[in-house]
């Protein structure tokens, strides 16, 4: 495995991904983090991040310095440079300029880290300080114009040192660079995958949860479904499953999953019909924060109920992703503005007083799906497209009402068939219909008509922290568009979304 040191740079979740593509487990750590853990972790190699903090600046993170001398190959990024070479006698210079963006690389050495790398090549930088001179032992790699010390290395302690960032696709060889270090230098095996995962993983649920009783709340979304199967593999009947009706579910949802999970796959299954409790407490509520929370915390309470009728349940599973528990224990970030309230099942685990089973909790999302196919999922399942906890309850502009919740289901049905007929479900990262608290006149035959406007949002995006609108043909649009005004009634119009994230989100609430 390879350890990361997170000094807190925006792009560490790459770093990690970049290993992982390269079939070599890697683990992301806090700076704080003991020699006796990091000696425990066994790593193969270390990977010291970059941040956003300059080296000298008061409470500038620093790993325990013994990690210098454990022997271990180590590669240090941008701040990791300046951490390398501050703690090893070296001399960093503060700038008050950054250089920021591409650079042409001169690679002096083709060898070790720059095996087989191009004496000129692209490279990214994003940086303020730099360095003034090298600790002794160390030999200058590769520079650019702006940054004489680009690279630097100590062949004889195993030390590797980059100023610009290899894991970012405007360094274009710096996959290259970084299986270099993985492989020349570290010599790691690849044998990260989903099938060792699998058997690890059944292998450390079954240790941990023992003969004891666990329960999962489901779904249908890609996280929980995948964290169900791979949880009934390791534990068979052991698990039960909770799957709330929230009445904010999309047309025919509740009976897919019920279908797949107790009639193909056999796992334990507790349904619970709760649309109306969650309706009449959404009644009269506007605001989006609101019906969030209400949604959130009758989440909780049904969830609690049915859990209870299960006797001696000892463990909650939770399909948490890796992004998750990086940001949740982030040191540099602080806590960042909520800009929605996301309910899932934050506040599960507090109320009922279970120990947490988090078998995906070192995965990012495209992990998972390679997961879910590796436990024998189907693509429908696996490429799911997103759908929020809250539900259509958030893409009903204004009150919820069962009434409007049905014209918003009927769109959406339609407009979903339409973009799998045209087969751009799994090429969108999300497709769905808004409904507006607006109306406006139209005319159907020869009468005046006084609706609904309905909109439609489709985006691409690679983790929805970003997203495009998508620009869906012409003809895809008019079909769209006919069909929901022709066969909903209640709505007269339909006007598409062209608004980007940021500075729009996705969900409109
Ligand atoms: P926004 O609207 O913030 O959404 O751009 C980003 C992604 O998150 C989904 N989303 C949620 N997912 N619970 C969830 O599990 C929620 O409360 C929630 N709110 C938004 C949204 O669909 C998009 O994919």
């Amino acid at each position: 495995m390879i350890l990361i040191i997170d000094f807190g740079s925006q792009y560490n979740q790459l770093i990690a991904r970049r290993v992982r593509e390269n079939h070599v487990y890697c683990q992301i750590e806090p700076p704080d983090i003991s020699l006796a853990t990091i000696k425990a972790l066994k790593p193969e190699g270390i990977i010291l991040s970059g941040g956003p903090a300059s080296i000298y600046s008061k409470g500038a993170p620093r790993v325990d310095i013994g990690i210098l001398k454990l022997g271990i190959p180590v590669l240090g990024i941008c701040y990791g440079l300046h951490y390398m070479v501050d703690s090893l006698g070296g001399k960093v210079i503060g700038s008050t300029k950054r250089e920021y963006g591409f650079a042409e690389l001169l690679v002096k050495k083709q060898k070790g880290i720059f095996t087989g790398v191009n004496k000129k090549t692209q490279c990214w930088m994003s940086h303020g300080d730099s360095i003034g001179s090298l600790p002794a032992g160390f030999t200058i790699t590769a520079s650019t114009a702006n940054t004489p010390v680009a690279a630097a290395e100590d062949v004889q302690r195993n030390f590797y040192a980059l100023q610009f960032h290899p894991e970012v696709v405007h360094t274009k060889e710096g996959k290259k660079i970084l299986a270099n270090f993985l492989f020349e230098i570290c010599r790691c095996k690849k044998s990260w995958s989903m099938k060792s995962f699998v058997a690890h993983t059944v292998e450390e649920i079954r240790q941990q949860v023992g003969a004891e009783k666990v329960i999962l709340g489901l779904s249908g979304g890609v996280d929980s479904s995948v964290a169900a199967v791979l949880l009934h593999r390791a534990i068979g009947k052991q698990l039960t499953c909770v799957f709330v009706d929230n009445g904010v579910l999309r047309e025919g949802e509740a009976p897919r999953v019920i279908e797949m999970f107790k009639k193909n796959l056999q796992i334990n299954l507790r349904f619970a019909r709760a649309g109306k409790v969650f309706l009449k407490k959404l009644k009269g509520v506007t605001d989006p924060e609101k019906k969030r929370k209400i949604i959130g915390r009758t989440f909780i309470e049904i969830f609690d109920k049915e859990a209870r009728k299960i006797k001696n349940v000892k463990f909650l599973a939770q399909g948490t992703l890796y992004p998750d528990l990086i940001e949740s224990r982030s040191a540099f970030g602080g806590p960042s503005a909520v800009i929605k309230s996301h309910h899932n099942v934050g506040g599960l685990p507090k109320k009922m007083n279970l120990k947490l089973v988090e078998p995906l909790k070192h995965l990012f999302k495209d992990e998972v799906r390679l997961l879910g196919k590796e436990l024998g999922l189907s693509d429908d399942v696996v490429w799911r497209q997103p759908f929020p906890g809250p539900g259509l309850a958030i893409r009903i502009i204004g009150e919820v009402t069962a009434q409007r919740l049905s014209v918003l289901r009927k769109a959406d049905t339609i407009l979903i068939e339409e973009i799998r007929t045209n087969k751009l479900y799994y090429k969108l990262w999300q497709s769905f219909a808004v409904l507006l608290p607006l109306k406006s006149v139209g005319i159907m035959g020869d009468q005046r008509t006084y609706e609904n406007i309905l909109a439609i949002r489709a985006v691409t995006s690679d983790d929805a922290m970003t997203a495009d609108w998508a620009p869906l043909p012409h003809d895809i649009m008019a079909r769209i568009s006919n069909r929901i005004i022709n066969e909903v009634r209640g709505v007269n119009r339909v006007v598409y979304d062209i608004s980007s994230k940021p500075p729009s989100t996705i969900e409109w609430e």
